[in-house]
């Protein structure tokens, strides 16, 4: 879900995390979204207005009187409204209708979406009073993002920290995107197995984790509760989904059953190792000139699941070298699967490591070829045809 072209008022209350909030305005900025900030009395005690006209490149309001409608048109025009941080007054005020200033009164016009990051000490946060004032406004629509436990300005650690940037942004790219996998449970698995020799060595397939973990974050942007089984992965876990990191093909296998209940979608595009080692020596094996090592098939988790009569949607993925079709279509109907997606690692800027894919997708009686796109473009196509099987 691109952030570029998309209109973001961005709120800014009295809160220690008002830096954090300049960050946030320059990273969607940055992504090409036009963000516009209005800043409380309180805000401007911490940071001044110039930082956020510096990182949103608008200029900031805060004067209601300014601009006689500026309390309708910035909260109309734009996509979303975020208040970051959002402080226990505010909320306050949200929740009891109360329009004293530009951002209160916005808040009060908003028909559309609106996330709130709160931010304040752990006492207030769990304050019953503050308590009612944010479920009534998730009660009316509006979405929350954080706290996160941490150290507080007062040198607690505690509940109320402002949740991180980088989860905001998702939560807003969440908030923004379609809800069509909303209320369904997708496992996807990513990453490499290792299977090992000794406690030093093992061995392993190529895979960063980056197309997994791309599924995954689309999916839960697209409303999917989504659990990521991963191998060790060369990037760091989405935010917002269940992250379970594992090493070997048993641990995935072990950890993939054990999330299938309920599950809509099993998406697998880890790259288990085949084989594994028949024992595993518990001492570091001496160097000798060479070594024979006797192999076993791993468990094929996704024939496996495959195989079963109650089942999820099951997606397979199948790197091959070359151009040829064949294999994969071929280890879809083997395993079970309802679609395999075929991935030629040998062409350009697709496969391993990098950040873009060329997949095609193959279904029972359709073959769809997409374009080089990014794995976050890929996860989407593939995702929005995964939507038409499960609707
Ligand atoms: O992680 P990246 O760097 O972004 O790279 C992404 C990728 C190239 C690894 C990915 O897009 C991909 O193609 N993954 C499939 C890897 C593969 O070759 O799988 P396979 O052909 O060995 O297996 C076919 C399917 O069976 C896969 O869904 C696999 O997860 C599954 N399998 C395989 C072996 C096994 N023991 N158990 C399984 O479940």
């Amino acid at each position: 879900m691109a952030l570029k072209n998309r209109k973001i008022l961005l709120g800014v209350t009295g809160s220690i995390a008002v830096h954090k909030a300049v960050d946030l305005a320059r990273r969607l900025t940055e992504q090409g979204a036009s963000v516009h900030v209005v800043m409380t009395d309180a805000a401007k005690k911490f940071v001044t207005p110039l930082s956020f006209e510096v990182a949103s490149q608008n200029k900031v309001h805060s004067d209601m009187f300014a601009d006689p409608l500026s309390h309708i048109t910035l909260a109309a025009d734009a996509d979303i409204v975020v208040v970051a941080p959002a402080s226990a007054n505010s909320i306050g005020k949200f929740a009891g209708g109360i329009a004293d200033d530009l951002l209160s009164t916005c808040m009060l016009s908003v028909t559309g979406k609106a996330l709130l990051a709160p931010a304040m000490n752990w006492r207030m946060y769990e304050n019953g009073v503050l308590q009612r004032n944010l479920q009534f406004l998730i009660s009316r629509g509006m979405l929350q993002v954080g706290p996160e436990r941490g150290s507080l300005a007062c040198g607690e650690e505690a509940i109320g920290r402002m949740a991180d940037v980088p989860e905001i942004l998702e939560a807003i790219r969440a908030a923004l995107s379609e809800q069509d996998f909303s209320g369904r449970k997708i496992v996807v698995t990513a990453g490499p197995t290792r299977e090992y020799i000794d406690p030093v060595r093992f061995i392993s397939n190529r895979s960063s984790g980056k197309m997994g973990f791309a599924i995954a974050r689309a999916a839960m942007r697209r409303g999917a509760t989504v659990t990521l089984v991963s191998g060790p992965a060369q990037v760091n876990p989405p935010c917002r989904v269940e992250f379970i990191a594992v090493e070997t093909a048993a641990a995935m296998r072990e950890a993939v059953l054990g999330k299938l209940h309920d599950c809509a979608v099993l998406i697998m595009t880890a790259a288990v190792a085949d084989f594994s080692p028949l024992r595993r020596e518990d001492k570091k094996v001496d160097k000798s000139d060479s070594l024979t090592l006797n192999l076993k098939k791993t468990p094929d988790i996704l024939a496996e699941i495959g195989a079963m009569k109650q089942r999820p949607l099951l997606v397979g993925f199948s790197a091959e070298t070359g151009a040829d079709l064949s294999r994969a279509k071929r280890k879809r109907k083997e395993k079970g699967a309802d679609l395999m997606v075929f991935n030629n690692v040998e062409s350009p800027g697709s496969g391993f490591d990098v950040d873009t894919n060329e997949i095609t997708i193959i279904e029972a009686d359709n073959v769809t070829t997409l374009p080089l796109m990014t794995k976050d473009e890929a996860a989407d196509a593939l995702l929005d045809r995964v939507s038409t099987f499960i609707s």
